[in-house]
């Protein structure tokens, strides 16, 4: 049975969900965001100890500018309503990625869940906003330059933002293609990957619990025998 401390979760095909249905791609941002919600609880109930979640990518700034605006808006709403349930959960709640792109307004947000679970002692939540690994890598880099000193593996890791996270042990994505997006490439490098065709509005818990028993049973050998 392998242990599964970390689990990364690409949230892709909520706006082929909404399209399918003839509806407009926000509304399926607004129900991919309950489903984070939903996917939150469970992981921290069956004792997984840090979830992140691909939430906004450095590449889709590129998207129209109605639906980045539309999903900055629902992530501060989604903060402010979340709030609540981490503390409830005992959830503790932070980002990776660059946080100086954001309007003043969704940094406080974001500022205030932080500070608001940061006695939770269950699962840590990590949502990946304006997060990129390449960005990551040469933010870490620039780091390792200014403080002029060489880097080892572990010294690397530690100038990430991911520093206070151990590697990731699953990687999921939904909605069907089979790339990892620019998502943690540093710290999969040792990853299950799991691609599965739900679209992350459909993706439940049960589907979960399947994956998380099929990784159990795999043989993760590190590079050994
Ligand atoms: C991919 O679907 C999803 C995103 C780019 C954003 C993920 C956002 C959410 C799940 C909701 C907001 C999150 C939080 C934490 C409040 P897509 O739009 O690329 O779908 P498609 O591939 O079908 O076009």
């Amino acid at each position: 049975m392998n242990d599964l401390n970390h689990l990364a979760i690409i949230m892709d095909g909520n706006g082929r969900w909404a399209q399918r249905q003839g509806k407009e791609r926000s509304f399926g941002h607004e129900k991919g965001a309950k489903n984070v919600v939903e996917i939150t609880k469970y992981a921290a109930k069956i004792g997984i100890k840090f979830l992140t979640l691909y939430a906004f990518s450095t590449e889709n700034w590129k998207r129209p500018k109605n639906e980045v605006d539309f999903l900055m808006k629902l992530l501060a709403r989604f903060l402010k309503s979340e709030r609540k349930t981490l503390k409830q959960e005992n959830i503790k709640f932070d980002t990776i990625g660059d946080m100086s792109k954001f309007s003043q307004s969704l940094k406080d947000e974001i500022e205030k869940t932080k500070k608001e679970t940061a006695h939770c002692t269950g699962m840590t939540q990590i949502i990946a906003i304006n997060y990129g690994s390449k960005d990551e890598i040469a933010r870490a880099v620039n780091k390792a330059i200014t403080l002029g000193k060489a880097v080892t593996e572990e010294y690397f890791s530690a100038l990430l933002d991911t520093a206070d996270f151990p590697d990731v042990d699953l990687l999921i994505r939904t909605g069907g293609d089979k790339r990892l997006s620019n998502f943690l490439l540093w710290q999969s490098a040792y990853a299950e990957l799991y691609f599965t065709n739900t679209l992350w509005p459909e993706f439940s818990p049960g589907e979960l619990e399947a994956i998380i028993l099929g990784y159990s049973n795999t043989a993760r050998r590190f590079g050994s025998l």
